[in-house]
Order: structure tokens, then C-alpha cells, then sequence
């Protein structure tokens, strides 16, 4: 029989999906990794319009609809004060094939990829998957990644790192200051700083700042999505800026994996990213509510937890048996160590789902606290 590539034999399926698999059909779900909203109705439009004329039945440019790389060019502009030309785009199925696009395109076996830990699934996945060996590092204890254990972990081998903020799995939310010194280090140490920004809206405290804003050099890759902020995981639309010789690089990839995203879903982007963002405004004001009431919660049952500024996860530090008393009880919860060896001790809680639902799940894992404690 043809054996398996090594690169897939490295990899395997997402602790997220088992816990999800073991929980009852009742369950209350604080696992789940995409917003409760949906998807704004005038991007929606947007599609039916594109599929009711015909746009949509054929393959766009490889890099995407020019209308819809203007419209994200446009929207770098407003949110991020960056000038990204539409040539520098290529849209993607979600931010996931993006990250692949950038890994594929810039890391060679047994090159290094430094990223958070815990942190995204994908990042130590796409990494084997590029053939690439995994370099972990450990987060602050506020669950920031410390740019200067970032520069101790680079090295002769390393291909990237890779930033995510807010961030998967804490909800942490990168400092300016910090934004500041990926950027420096990408620029001195000359090696790509992979910035992930998916959640980029999602932010409670502070202010989200992209290290592309301050690098010198084209070191910086950008990886963004419309599955977050848009509540539109089910579209598959994401997008990479770089400068233009990576883009041509990564293009390669996604002209032969891919050939262009979905019609449908970037005309649904493109409405997304123009229209009103008033949508953005509620979804991020009703995520904080959650949040208050899901910390006031964890803070009663004596669990202690790094206020996150961001995204839609909480991750308190909870005794062992703590994980599966509440999804015997159950609540869906996600354990750290999923996310990274020093993700262990902790838990991954989504507060995408909805208030009473929340208060609902507090209750149990408040019994399963006292039970475990
Ligand atoms: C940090 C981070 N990056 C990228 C992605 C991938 O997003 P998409 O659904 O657009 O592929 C996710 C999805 O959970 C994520 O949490």
C-alpha cells in the first residue's frame, strides 16, 4: 500500500473536535470558535445578487474579484491607516488557507516556525504540514506573547513567528508596544513575522495595532478574514497582504490548490467590508457584556483568570478533573492543552453563545468547581 507523507503522519485532528464529540446533544456549547450572530443581511444580498445576474458562475482572477480587493484595500485604510494595494491581496477560502498560503510559500523542511503556546491549532499544524518543525513558545503570565521570548526562540533555522491578536485560545490582546517590537524584530533578524488579525474588531480594552504599521522592511505578512468580524465562518473568506514579491509567491500555491475563492462568498465579502459596520458595533458590545458576566462568574467560583481584552475566550487556570466534571455535567468546554503543552491547567471557554445560555453554564460549572475543588 502507498504509504502516508510524513508531513500529514505529524499531524492530527483538533482536540476541539473530540471534545465536541463527546458532549451530549443538550449540551451548552462554550467550545465553539465562531460568532453567534448572523451574518449581516446587506452582505447576504450581496451574494443573491451576484448568483441571481450570473457574476458568480465563473472563476474570478486568481487573486480575487478586483472589486473586492479594492474594498479590503479600502478597508486597511479606515481601520488600520495602512495603504495595501489591491495587487498585494489575494482572498482566500478563510483565514485558514491563508495561513497554509504563507507557509507553504516561505517555510522549507526543517525550518523553524516560532508561535504562541497555547495558541491556534493551525499554526503547529500547518507548520508539519509545510514540513516545517513547530518551535512553540510560552505566553507571558497575562497571556501576551512576550516579544522577547519570541527573539530568544530565533534562531539560524527560524522560517517566521507568527502574532495573533486579540488572540486564540486567551482572548489576549497584543500591547502597541509590542506590535512595535514584531515589527523591529522581523525587520533586525530579517525573518517573517506572520500576523494573524482575524479578530482584529473584537477588541474590549486597548486597541488592536498591526505590526505591519511599523515594519521597515516587507517582512510582514497579514492574515485577516471575514469569518469573525462579519459572522461569517460558513462563507470561507479570508485574504493575505504582503508586499508583491511574496504575493506572487504565495499565489503559486493558491493558483494551484484553489484557483480563486469562492464567487458567491466574495461578493458577500465585498458587501460585508463596504456596508454599514454598525453590525460589528452591537456583536462587540454584546461579546464585553458576556464577557463581564462570564469573569464576575469564574471570579465567584475562586478561578483565577487573565482579563481578556479580546476576541470571545475566556481561559482560566482550573484544578485537574475540573475539564471533563463540567462536560460531565454538561457544558462543552475546550481543555488548554489542545492548544499547546503549556496550554495544561487551563481552560478554553467561548462566550459565543447566548446570555442565558451563559448564565446557565456558570451555574454548572460553579457545582462542578465545588465538586472538584
Ligand atoms: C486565530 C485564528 N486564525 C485563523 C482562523 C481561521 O479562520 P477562518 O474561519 O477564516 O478560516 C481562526 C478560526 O478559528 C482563528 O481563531
Amino acid at each position: 500500500m502507498t504509504g502516508f507523507s510524513h508531513r500529514v503522519e505529524q499531524v492530527s485532528i483538533s482536540g476541539i473536535r473530540e471534545v465536541f464529540e463527546a458532549a451530549g446533544e443538550d449540551a451548552i456549547n462554550l467550545g465553539i470558535g465562531q460568532p453567534d450572530f448572523p451574518t449581516p443581511e446587506h452582505a447576504r444580498q450581496s451574494a443573491i445578487d451576484a448568483i441571481e445576474s450570473g457574476a458568480s458562475d465563473a472563476y474570478t482572477s486568481n487573486k480575487g474579484t478586483r472589486s473586492l480587493r479594492e474594498a479590503i484595500a479600502t478597508k486597511h485604510e479606515r481601520d488600520n491607516d495602512l495603504d495595501v494595494d489591491p495587487e498585494n491581496i489575494i482572498a482566500t477560502a478563510g483565514g485558514s488557507e491563508a495561513l497554509h498560503l504563507v507557509m507553504e510559500a516561505h517555510v522549507d523542511p526543517g525550518e523553524e516556525v516560532i508561535y504562541p503556546d497555547p495558541g491556534f491549532v493551525s499554526y503547529e499544524a500547518l507548520t508539519h504540514i509545510a514540513g516545517g518543525t513547530p518551535r512553540p513558545v510560552a505566553l507571558r503570565d497575562d497571556l501576551t506573547l512576550d516579544p522577547g521570548a519570541v527573539e530568544d526562540a530565533i534562531s539560524d533555522e527560524t522560517a517566521a513567528f507568527v502574532v495573533n491578536s486579540p488572540a486564540n485560545p486567551t482572548g489576549a490582546v497584543q500591547s502597541v508596544d509590542d506590535m512595535r517590537e514584531f515589527a523591529r524584530i522581523a525587520d533586525e533578524h530579517d525573518v517573517l513575522c506572520i500576523t494573524d488579525e482575524v479578530s482584529e474588531h473584537i477588541v474590549f480594552e486597548g486597541e488592536h495595532r498591526s505590526p505591519m504599521e511599523f515594519a521597515e522592511s516587507d517582512n510582514v505578512v497579514m492574515v485577516n478574514a471575514c469569518s469573525k468580524t462579519y459572522s461569517m465562518t460558513g462563507w470561507r473568506l479570508g485574504w493575505v497582504a504582503a508586499s508583491h514579491e511574496r504575493i506572487e509567491r504565495m499565489l503559486r500555491v493558491h493558483q494551484y490548490a484553489q484557483a480563486c475563492a469562492s464567487a458567491p462568498a466574495q461578493y458577500a465579502a465585498e458587501g460585508a467590508l463596504s456596508g454599514p459596520q454598525d453590525q460589528v458595533e452591537e456583536m462587540v458590545a454584546e461579546f464585553e457584556r458576556r464577557r463581564d458576566v462570564l469573569l464576575d462568574g469564574l471570579e465567584d467560583m475562586g478561578l483565577s483568570v487573565p482579563k481578556p481584552a479580546g476576541a470571545f475566550y475566556a481561559m482560566p487556570k482550573v484544578p485537574e478533573g475540573w475539564v471533563d466534571a463540567v462536560l460531565d455535567r454538561g457544558v462543552v468546554v475546550v481543555p488548554g492543552e489542545a492548544f499547546g503543552e503549556n496550554g495544561e491547567g487551563y481552560a478554553r471557554l467561548s462566550y459565543a453563545t447566548d446570555m442565558e445560555s451563559l448564565h446557565e453554564a456558570i451555574d454548572i460549572m460553579a457545582e462542578a468547581t465545588a465538586v472538584v475543588e
